[in-house]
């Protein structure tokens, strides 16, 4: 069976990253979305509901799995045995940190990494613009799966009301 992993924050998950991982989902038998815990760093979602947000994001893929990862990459890879991270790419800013990333996890652990450009209707997007864009009371409907934009803006309203 080939496997491939789509790793990220996912906070939260954003029509750019269903559109990867609906392109990538096509070409393996299994794609795993696996979101990264990061205890450093406290997210606007917290795992648990960027895995249920993702979940129902990619509920039409039936061969899409959501876990979550924390540590390493190469070493989930490992421990998973599989072989391919996916990473989508939106824009040359991209590339650079993208490509560095890429050839450390191949050295670390002969992983490979399988760039998917973005569509280019996508191409502009990114989790913390549409955090503040919605923070700030702006539309984010057309750029976010339905479920992402309803608790999007029910965390607004309970910030105003707060
Ligand atoms: O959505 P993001 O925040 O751009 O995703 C970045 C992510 C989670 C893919 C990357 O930070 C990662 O792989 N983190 C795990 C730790 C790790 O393996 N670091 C070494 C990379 S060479």
């Amino acid at each position: 069976m080939r496997r491939a992993v789509c790793p990220g924050s996912f906070d939260p998950v954003t029509n750019g990253h269903v559109d990867v991982i609906g392109r990538a989902s096509a070409l393996y038998d299994e794609l795993v979305v696996a979101v990264l815990v990061n205890p450093g760093k406290a997210g606007l979602f917290d795992v648990e509901e960027r895995m249920a947000l993702l979940r129902e994001a990619t509920a039409e893929l039936p061969n899409v799995v959501v876990t979550s990862f924390s540590g390493l990459l190469v070493h989930w890879c490992q421990r998973n045995d599989v072989p391919v991270v996916v990473k989508g790419l939106r824009a040359v800013g991209d590339f650079e940190y993208e490509l560095q990333m890429a050839q450390m996890n191949r050295e670390l652990a002969g992983v490979e990494t399988l760039f998917v450009p973005t569509a280019p209707q996508v191409g502009h997007l990114s989790s913390s613009l549409v955090k503040q864009i919605a923070a700030f009371g702006g539309d984010v409907s057309h750029l976010v799966p339905p479920a992402v934009n309803a608790r999007l803006v029910q965390k607004r309203t309970e910030k105003e009301s707060s």
